[in-house]
This record gives structure tokens, C-alpha cells and sequence, in this order.
């Protein structure tokens, strides 16, 4: 009886302290900015330096959910590739030298969270651990327009200026007046997804006042002003363009008349050694019936 549960606990602190040399190793966060790569780092300790089967690489987005990412290294060699890549994710180091570690490419809002990094030997062995995904993304303004809706809000108001921004962590919104001071009345607002927020104050149309929608989170901040200032520079744009289409052919009159007036001086000037005229009019080459006309008044 005493020589079982001495030979149970002989078995037990042996495979004990294989465990404890078979380890995993990883970061507890890893924070990327959106549009960036990054690499969630795993790193496996082998307890055999002579294991020269197959290791299976896994990463899961949950403990339970099936591998997004899987792939499989025999350790015969040491030398040659793998063929350990997908197109989004890949495996940033070589699984035979304990390198388990996961590239993500262009990572966005939706890639952040608790990714699982797991390792299978021959023999049933495995290990895994978790690493927790950050993504930080600087405030964008999605939109910022005047609706008649309540705005998520029973107020007496019927039109709202609404400014909705994203951003992780989600952007807080001021309200600022064309001298960019605050706005006395800073409206409301709310979540409108998980990393987007609308931010409502309600719209008076007496006065052009130009009012500015802030947007600050620990990133970055960005700002957008109503009414917006590109669209006054595309109405500039705009109106110049049609001004000079009036007054192209004004300008088409004014320069045959002038065309005109020097040809018929030419004309009365005698002639050098009987040369022919040089035809001044095959440098303008827009509104040829006119051309036409003045060639016929010629001859
Ligand atoms: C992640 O691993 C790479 C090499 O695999 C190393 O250069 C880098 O410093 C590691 N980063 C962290 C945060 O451990
Ligand atoms: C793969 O084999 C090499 C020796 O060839 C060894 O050093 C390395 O630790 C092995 N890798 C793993 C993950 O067991
Ligand atoms: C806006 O809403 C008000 C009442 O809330 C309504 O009287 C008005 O006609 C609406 N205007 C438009 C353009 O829908």
C-alpha cells in the first residue's frame, strides 16, 4: 500500500517537473494601431532537445472556437522553409525553434481581443496560453450632417446637428463656435456601435454660424466644421468654372475682331516682293465656322 502511493507520487512529481520544463511563454496585451501589422508573440521551451517529430502550431480567437490558424512542422531539419502562411495571418518565426508567434497584417477595429496560442507534440503533449489583442485607432468623423429626428432623445427640438465618430478607445465630442470656444449648449450623445458614438446639439438655422465638431481620444483628435468648408471651396470652384465658360467666347469675339483689324492692315500694307500672306489665323484652332467666314472675306 505505502510502496503504491510511493511509486504514485514518484510518477507525479516526474511528470511534474516535465511539465514544468515543457513551457510556454507570451506577453499578456499586445497594442497595435489600426492599419498596422502586429505580432502576438508565443514561444515554446521544448523539455527534449532531441524531438524530431511533428509540431502543430495553433492560434484560436476563443478557448473553445476551432483554430482560425493551424499549421504543421515536422523537426527533422532545421534548414529549409515552412509553409506556415495565410494570407492575413502567418506564423512570424520558425515553429522548429520554439517560434509560434502570429503576424497580423493591417489590423483593424475587429481583430482586437483574447487570441489562445497553442502547441501540440507527438504523444498528446500541449500547451497553450492567452494573449490579449489591443487596437488603438485615432477619432475619424464619419459624418456630420443636420437630420429632423429626435436623435435618440425626446426634446423639443425637430432638427439635430449630429457629428458620429469612431475611434477605439471611442472618441469623446466637443462642440466648438467658429472662434473655437465652447459651445454653451453641448447637446447630447450615445454609443451608436461599439467603437462609434453620435453626438448631437440641436440646430437653430437663424445665423451661418459655422459651428466645429471635435473629436479627442488618447490617440489623436480630428475636427469637422458645419457648414464645411471644402463644400464652400467647391461652390468657389464651381462658380469660377462657369464664369469662364460665360466668358470664353467673349473672349473668342474680342480676339478674332482684333485678328480682323490686323489682317486688313496687313492687307493695305504693300506686299514685300510679291510674298504671299503669312495666314495669321492657323494659330487659334477653337470656333473654325468663324475662321471660315473671315477666309471667305479674304478672297
Ligand atoms: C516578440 O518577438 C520578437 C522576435 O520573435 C522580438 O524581437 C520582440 O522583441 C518580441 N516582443 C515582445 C513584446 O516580447
Ligand atoms: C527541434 O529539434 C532541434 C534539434 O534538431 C531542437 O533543438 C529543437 O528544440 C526542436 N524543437 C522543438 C519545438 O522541440
Ligand atoms: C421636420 O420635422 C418637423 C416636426 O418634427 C416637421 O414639422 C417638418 O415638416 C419636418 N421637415 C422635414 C423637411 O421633414
Amino acid at each position: 500500500m505505502d510502496q503504491q502511493f510511493l511509486f504514485f507520487l514518484l510518477i507525479l512529481i516526474i511528470s511534474g517537473s516535465a511539465s514544468v520544463a515543457w513551457k510556454m511563454k507570451t506577453p499578456l496585451m499586445v497594442t497595435a494601431s489600426r492599419g498596422e501589422d502586429a505580432v502576438l508573440n508565443c514561444s515554446v521551451y521544448p523539455d527534449r532537445l532531441d524531438y524530431s517529430d511533428k509540431i502543430t502550431v495553433k492560434w484560436a480567437k476563443s478557448q473553445a472556437e476551432s483554430p482560425f490558424f493551424e499549421c504543421s512542422v515536422r523537426n527533422d531539419t532545421l534548414e529549409g522553409p515552412h509553409d506556415c502562411s495565410v494570407l492575413k495571418y502567418s506564423l512570424f518565426g520558425d515553429p522548429r525553434r520554439g517560434e509560434l508567434s502570429l503576424l497580423i497584417t493591417n489590423v483593424q477595429l475587429n481583430d482586437g481581443g483574447t487570441f489562445f496560442c497553442k502547441v501540440e507534440l507527438v504523444g498528446n503533449r500541449k500547451l497553450q496560453d492567452k494573449i490579449q489583442l489591443d487596437v488603438k485607432a485615432p477619432p475619424h468623423i464619419l459624418s456630420l450632417s443636420v437630420v429632423n429626428s429626435t436623435c435618440g432623445h425626446s426634446s423639443s427640438a425637430s432638427r439635430w446637428l449630429i457629428c458620429e465618430v469612431e475611434g477605439h478607445p471611442v472618441p469623446k465630442v466637443v462642440w466648438l463656435s467658429a472662434s473655437k470656444r465652447l459651445l454653451e449648449n453641448q447637446g447630447h450623445s450615445f454609443k451608436s456601435g461599439e467603437w462609434s458614438l453620435k453626438a448631437c446639439i440641436p440646430y437653430l438655422q437663424q445665423g451661418e454660424e459655422v459651428v466645429t465638431c471635435r473629436a479627442e481620444n488618447s490617440e489623436d483628435h480630428a475636427e469637422r466644421s458645419f457648414p464645411d468648408s471644402n463644400t464652400l471651396t467647391m461652390f468657389v470652384i464651381v462658380v469660377s468654372a462657369i464664369a469662364l465658360m460665360l466668358l470664353c467666347p467673349v473672349f473668342i469675339c474680342i480676339l478674332i475682331i482684333c485678328l480682323r483689324n490686323h489682317r486688313q492692315r496687313r492687307l493695305s500694307d504693300p506686299p514685300a516682293d510679291g510674298a504671299e500672306l503669312q495666314p495669321v489665323y492657323s494659330e487659334i484652332s477653337c470656333e473654325s465656322s468663324l475662321f471660315i467666314n473671315t477666309r471667305n472675306n479674304q478672297f
